[in-house]
């Protein structure tokens, strides 16, 4: 790794006067869940997700160079078209913790447009793919400036900067499966950025994640104070054992195409981490009747058919269905006819495993 992406100090000779990135980036779902963190964002154990292909953020950076430097980084904020304090202080406050990563944000006016492909009171978490979204534009910037070729260190360093933003974020940065964290399962792996997950048998191809809005409201308890709830945990280092552990099965079973036990694995995550919610203090029931009426419809409908199905969930109530494309036609006739009825107002996202982030060229519609 390069030593923590420190940025290649700023010219203020630069030829470069103004510019303008954007990138749409995608939400992922994790399969193996990144609960528990320290020092600067770093992960307690690995953890292993999927892109998605509809559920995404585009953002727009421009620049122009100022004439001097100054301490802070200068911005102007713009969510889904109107102007948000609250986006904008906190992207503020980001952007001047990363100044070391990026020397030339103190040299630039900057002026950034995000939108979600997604409502924001949607259930959906949109922290991974703007985080992403905003790391690919700044990555895209400091390679501009400086001329430098576009590899796979433009990657880490996206990926690196988007941890910095939210640890999930990190792994928005690539199409299909990824892993971020330290494993015994090879040596590339790494806690301060995530790395494609290269060996993945056809059948994982197109995995469909249909995201069920079993509640629109906004959690109960966000990520950083659920993270921090893992501190006092008393089965915390059992957790972090076992997330390892299954960690290297699944991704055995990726490779392999044991599509029966991997579901098998994806289902005992999210319940351990619904467990963790339960056992900690305070102690969170995330899940909402409705969650346990799809579950045990899930389950149910898989036993007596024989369909490979299967739900993960985030830290909150709505559920993910997750099957392989070739089970497609009654997966989806099943969740329309059986689980929607369960959704807040019907809400849901069919969404499936995407082709990865997009340099794009920004317009103000998505
Ligand atoms: C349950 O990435 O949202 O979705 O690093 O504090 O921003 P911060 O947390 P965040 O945590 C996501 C937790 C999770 C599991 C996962 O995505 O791995």
């Amino acid at each position: 790794m390069s030593d923590n992406f420190i940025g290649k100090p700023f010219q203020l000779d630069s030829e470069v006067k103004n510019g303008v990135v954007a990138w749409r980036s995608p939400s992922n779902i994790a399969l193996i869940k990144y609960w528990g963190k320290h020092g600067r964002q770093l992960p307690r154990n690995p953890s292993l997700s999927f892109s998605l292909s509809n559920a995404y953020t585009e953002t727009q950076v421009q620049y122009s160079t100022r004439e001097k430097t100054r301490d802070t980084v200068s911005l102007e904020f713009l969510f889904e078209g109107k102007k948000n304090d609250a986006f904008e202080s906190r992207i503020q406050k980001f952007l001047n913790s990363i100044s070391t990563n990026f020397p030339f944000l103190k040299n630039l006016d900057l002026k950034i447009e995000s939108q979600n492909s997604f409502p924001h009171s949607s259930g959906i978490a949109s922290s991974a793919s703007s985080m992403s979204a905003l790391a690919l534009c700044l990555t895209d910037i400091e390679y501009e400036l400086h001329g430098m070729e576009r590899n796979e260190e433009f990657f880490h360093k996206a990926s690196y900067v988007a941890r910095l933003g939210s640890g999930s974020a990190s792994r928005s940065v690539y199409k299909d499966f990824c892993v971020w964290g330290t494993t015994s399962l090879e040596d590339k792996y790494d806690d301060e950025y995530a790395v494609p997950l290269d060996k993945v048998h056809p059948v994982f191809e197109g995995l469909h994640d249909d995201i069920l809005i079993v509640s629109a409201k906004e959690k109960s308890v966000s990520s950083s104070a659920g993270h921090d709830l893992m501190i006092d945990n008393p089965y915390a280092e059992t957790r972090y054992a076992q997330a390892r552990e299954k960690l290297i099965k699944l991704a055995g079973l990726i490779e392999n195409g044991e599509i029966k036990v991997f579901g098998k694995i994806v289902e005992e995550e999210a319940l351990s981490l619904h467990a963790l919610m339960m056992c900690s203090d305070p102690s969170y029931v995330l899940m909402e009747p409705a969650s346990l009426e799809i579950i045990n419809k899930i389950r149910a409908f898989r036993d007596s058919t024989g369909t490979p199905i299967f739900f993960t969930l985030d830290a909150g109530p709505n559920v993910h269905v997750i099957y392989p494309e070739r089970a497609s036609q009654e997966a989806r006739a099943f969740i329309v006819e059986e689980l929607l009825q369960h959704c807040e107002d019907g809400r849901h996202i069919f969404d499936k495993m995407g082709s990865g982030p997009q340099k794009i060229s920004y317009s103000n519609k998505i």
